[in-house]
């Protein structure tokens, strides 16, 4: 048998050999066939670009079975994209190997790349250049858009030239060995949407040229060693979706302007050394799904007013910072919550006893180390995956915690690894609470008892109380007084202050000319001549209108900046009118707010202001659009409208909660909301800005000293520097934008009361189809939408009521057009517990608190009493001298309070909310 094997093998592999050959031979012919065709079919490449890619093919070392030396590139090399006559536009390689030789010493070799001068796209991605990028990239690639150089292995600085290169819509040097700082040219790259400088060795900041990448979606540039703090103007970003800026030495505080970004989707700033407490702005970034801020030095209380807004939240981690005090409600009430970890902080209080309709399959829970306490309730139970560890939870386990979580280190009963009986007991007793004892009996306490505080103690504290209360109250009276002293000097200072001119019976201040005003922060000084070419000699073809205050005019600078010039005629309009503008400017800056330009105060009876020019005017000419050449009119869509309401109402909250002294605007109407080539809002008109009237202390006194009283006056010039005259005149503006009416904010005559008289019966929190009679008939709405617009027409009424210490607050207005559909469903939470202690009830208080106050009396159908809407035509724009200051007053002890509280109307506590308890 063994005879016969051997030459059966040789023949074996004989046919294997011919095998080879017969298959090598015939592919080579298929091969050259098929080149031909296509040959044929596509045309070749240009010459002398051929042979800068052989030049690069060989430079590089790359493979024949790449980029084969023989068929024309454009046909048949792999990663070679080229346009229609022949000029390579795309390098793709994307992944490639060196042939053995060409790895043997790879180099950052690409010369021949200079001469491809249509090149579009270079994607060098997990190809070995070891090496600088040259600095000619950025003097001959300037058609390149796309440079991926993700993980080459280049090392050097990034080159300053690459700033150049501004048709770059792509820039990833991600993962490489890049040092050196980031130049600030590379904010020149304004059509930038992706900019990957992640996993790199690059020191010093990130540049504040940043801000000028308008264009920029995506922004990683994380696991760095970047340092110091991070710009403000990335707030400006509006495109931006993703911001990593994780794992670097990033300092200081986290800038409230990221909130701003109002589109973003991932945010990371994880492993840095950022200091302050969560910021209340980050109320903007409504899209956020993803906040890792983990490994930080934040430190403060979270904002009872964050979560709700913050919806889409699916990734919350705050791990392994120095947060304290107790977690919102609202944050555990977030549906589309999967990963929660706020580990390693100092969080306290017990977790609420809720239960809500999430998919927990997935969901990831780390409490661990923090200084919880009280028993395990429902809300694990929408966790799947939990740790608790090192906290002082006591009780038994509910059946809901499963046996994969991690209960270590805590006062729990009948669970291994907890703390000692001492330790347990101490902290409860620091928190005057009395500790369970592991459900074992004790002398004094029954088990399980561990949230009720020891009787004793509890007689205790009320007689303490009571003390101490008596105290704070005549401490409290000398304050005010004091307070009261106070201002009254304050007030006496600035009028002495005040040099020309009668003092405006209005309250407004206008500050000495030349004096007050700090020129630096106010932009540009404009010559005359500059604004005279500007505006083609303010001819009537740039005029825009011609405005109260001045008369505006359309103009284009010289750097192709298109601005609005007010020319104000100083014979026909208040000297201290300009004046208390610029002050204004001088003194605030806010992105609701529409930005000066300059100014030019040469001329001896004419001033001029400039200001940024907004594509879509103000909402009195946008409301209703011409289309086109024939009358029809394109009214706006409820979005945009409810994005102009909440614009506006951000704009106002900054003025009345933000700024201390408070401002009031004074003439908010459609015409004062400019609105730029997004909609956004940034409101205008600001030349009868004040400060709210004697500040916020004395209204503490007056207030107090005129609560007896009605407010219901007739309107009188004091009455509208307070800040509820702007909540009034914003309701008109709602209402506007709920019917389409046009002329309502702008008119006061005795029309356009009966008009209202009219309609406002027709919103009634009850009813929800009554309000169908007055909503704009060219707004479209299905039943969705429907409940949007009767909510703010629900908060436009609230705003209107004719006595205005019962209008709602600026913020509580804001935050209720931010969740419209909550102002009208109130089936929407899960708990009561929720709708009691959240700061959302504290909104909704306010606005049905106010509204059901006097208004709702006349129109709600189960209780017909009127009295409230008739007193509308007497005192519509009317408000009490002292009310309005109670937004100051109140705002300042709700911040001591971190706002747990329900808020309280100044009058009518009891009178909120429910429509069960009238
Ligand atoms: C080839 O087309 C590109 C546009 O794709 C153009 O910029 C270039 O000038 C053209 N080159 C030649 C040689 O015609
Ligand atoms: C680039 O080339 C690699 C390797 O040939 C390929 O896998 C990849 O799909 C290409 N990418 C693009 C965007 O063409
Ligand atoms: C490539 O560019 C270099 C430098 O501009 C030039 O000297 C060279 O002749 C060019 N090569 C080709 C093939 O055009
Ligand atoms: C570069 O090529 C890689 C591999 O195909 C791809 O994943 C990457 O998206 C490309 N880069 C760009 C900017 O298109
Ligand atoms: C920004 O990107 C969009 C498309 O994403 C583009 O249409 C627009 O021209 C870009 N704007 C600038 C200033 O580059
Ligand atoms: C940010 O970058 C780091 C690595 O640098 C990464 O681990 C993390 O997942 C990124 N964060 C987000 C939100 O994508
Ligand atoms: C939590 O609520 C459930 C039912 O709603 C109740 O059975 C349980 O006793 C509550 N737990 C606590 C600690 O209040």
């Amino acid at each position: 048998m063994g005879g016969f094997r051997k030459p059966n093998l040789l023949i074996f592999i004989e046919l294997v050999l011919l095998w080879c050959w017969l298959l090598r031979f015939g592919s080579t012919l298929v091969l050259v066939v098929g080149q031909q065709q296509q040959q044929q079919q596509q045309r070749v490449t240009v010459p002398s670009e051929r042979v800068a890619l052989i030049q690069l093919r060989s430079s590089l070392g790359l493979r024949a079975r790449d980029w084969p030396i023989k068929p024309d590139p454009c046909t048949s090399w792999k990663g070679i994209e080229c346009s229609s006559n022949g000029s390579v536009i795309g390098i793709n390689i994307s992944g490639f190997r060196r042939t053995r030789i060409g790895g043997l010493n790879p180099q950052f070799d690409v010369d021949a790349l200079g001469n491809l001068t249509n090149l579009v796209s270079f994607n060098a991605s997990l190809f070995e250049l070891p090496g600088r990028i040259p600095e000619w990239f950025g003097f001959r690639l300037d058609s390149l858009q796309v440079l991926d150089l993700h993980s080459c292995s280049i090392n050097g600085s990034i080159p300053l030239s690459l700033g150049r290169l501004s048709r770059l819509t792509t820039l990833d040097l991600s993962s490489n060995d890049l040092s050196g700082v980031v130049p600030s040219t590379l904010g020149q790259l304004v059509n930038l949407n992706i900019l990957d400088l992640s996993h790199n060795s690059l020191n010093g900041s990130i540049p504040d040229s940043f801000s000028s990448l308008r264009n920029l979606s995506f922004l990683d540039m994380s696991s760095n060693s970047l340092s110091r703090p991070i710009p403000r103007g990335i707030g400006v970003l509006q495109n931006l979706r993703t911001l990593n800026l994780s794992n670097n030495s990033l300092m200081s505080v986290i800038p409230p302007q990221l909130g701003d970004l109002r589109g973003l989707v991932d945010l990371d700033l994880s492993f840095n050394s950022l200091v302050n407490s969560l910021p209340l702005e980050f109320r903007g970034m409504r899209r956020l799904r993803t906040m890792v801020l983990g490994n930080n030095k934040l430190s403060g209380s979270l904002p009872d007013d964050l979560f709700p807004v913050l919806t889409r939240l699916e990734i919350v981690d705050l791990s392994h910072n120095n947060f304290t005090g107790v977690v919102p409600d609202a944050l555990w009430s977030i549906s589309a919550l999967r990963l929660v970890d706020i580990s390693g902080n100092t969080f306290t209080g017990i977790l609420p006893n809720i239960t809500l309709s999430r998919n927990a399959t997935a969901a990831v829970l780390n409490l661990s180390n923090n200084e919880f306490y009280g028993g395990l309730n429902l809300v694990l139970q929408t966790f799947s995956s939990i740790d608790i560890s090192g906290n002082y939870f006591e009780g038994k386990l509910p059946e809901y915690v499963n046996d994969g979580a991690s209960v270590r280190a805590n006062c729990l009963q009948h669970a291994t690894g907890q703390r000692t009986k001492e330790e347990c007991s101490s902290f409860y007793a620091s928190k005057d609470l009395v500790f369970d004892n592991f459900g074992l009996p004790s002398s004094d306490v029954t088990p399980g008892a561990g949230q009720v505080p020891k009787k004793k103690s509890h007689k205790r504290t009320i007689i303490l109380a009571a003390v101490l209360g008596g105290i704070g109250l005549l401490l409290l009276l000398l304050l005010l007084l004091i307070l009261f002293i106070c201002s009254r000097r304050r007030h006496g200072t600035r009028q002495r202050g005040n040099g020309v001119g009668p003092i405006p019976p209005t309250g407004a201040v206008p500050p000495s000319p030349g004096v007050a005003i700090n020129f630096s922060s106010l932009g540009d000084s404009f010559t005359y001549q500059q604004l005279v070419d500007a505006t083609s000699n303010f001819s009537d073809l740039n005029l825009i209108k011609n405005g109260h205050s001045g008369d505006l005019y359309r103009g284009l600078l010289e750097g192709g900046i298109s601005v609005v010039v007010k020319k104000i005629n100083l014979n026909s309009v208040k000297r201290e009118s300009y004046l208390v503008e610029l002050d204004f400017f001088s003194k605030i800056t806010h992105p609701r707010l529409v930005p000066l330009l300059g100014y030019c105060l040469d001329q001896e009876n004419e001033k001029y202001l400039v200001y940024k020019y907004m594509p879509n005017a103000d909402l009195s000419s946008s409301l209703f659009r011409k289309v086109n050449t024939d009358d029809t009119l394109q009214s706006l869509d409820w979005i945009t409208r409810l994005k102009i309401a909440i614009g506006v109402a951000e704009g106002l909250c900054y003025l009345h909660h933000e700024c201390t002294p408070p401002f009031v605007h004074r003439d908010i109407q459609a015409s004062s909301i400019l609105l730029d080539d997004k909609f956004e809002v940034r409101l205008g008109s600001l030349n009868d800005v004040c400060i709210q009237e004697g500040d916020s202390q004395p209204g503490v006194i007056t207030r107090l000293l005129r609560l007896p009283q009605t407010s219901e006056q007739g309107p009188s010039g004091s009455q509208t520097s307070t800040c509820a005259y702007d909540v009034y005149c914003f309701g008109k503006v709602l209402l506007e934008l709920v019917t389409g009416k046009l002329g309502i904010s702008s008119s006061n005559d005795t029309s356009m009361k009966e008009w209202m008289d009219q309609t406002l019966p027709c919103i009634n929190m009850y009813d929800k189809e009554l309000v169908t009679k007055i909503v704009d008939p060219s707004l479209i709405y299905d039943e969705d939408l429907l409940e949007e617009v009767w909510a703010m027409a629900i908060v436009a009424r609230s705003c209107l009521n004719p006595k205005s210490s019962r209008r709602p607050l600026m913020r509580y207005i804001l935050r209720a057009l931010e969740n419209p559909l909550k102002v009208v469903r109130e089936e929407n939470v899960g708990s009561g517990r929720l709708r009691t202690t959240s700061s959302r009830g504290s909104w909704n208080a306010s606005v049905f608190g106010s509204w059901r106050q006097s208004l709702d009396v006349g129109a709600a159908p189960p209780a017909p009493r009127v009295e409230g809407t008739g007193s509308l035509k007497r005192s519509g724009t009317s408000g009490s001298q002292g009310s309005g200051q109670v937004g100051g007053n109140d705002n300042s002890s709700s911040q001591r309070r971190q706002s747990r509280e329900i808020f309280q109307e100044p009058v009518d506590v009891h009178d909120i909310e429910r429509p069960e308890t009238r």
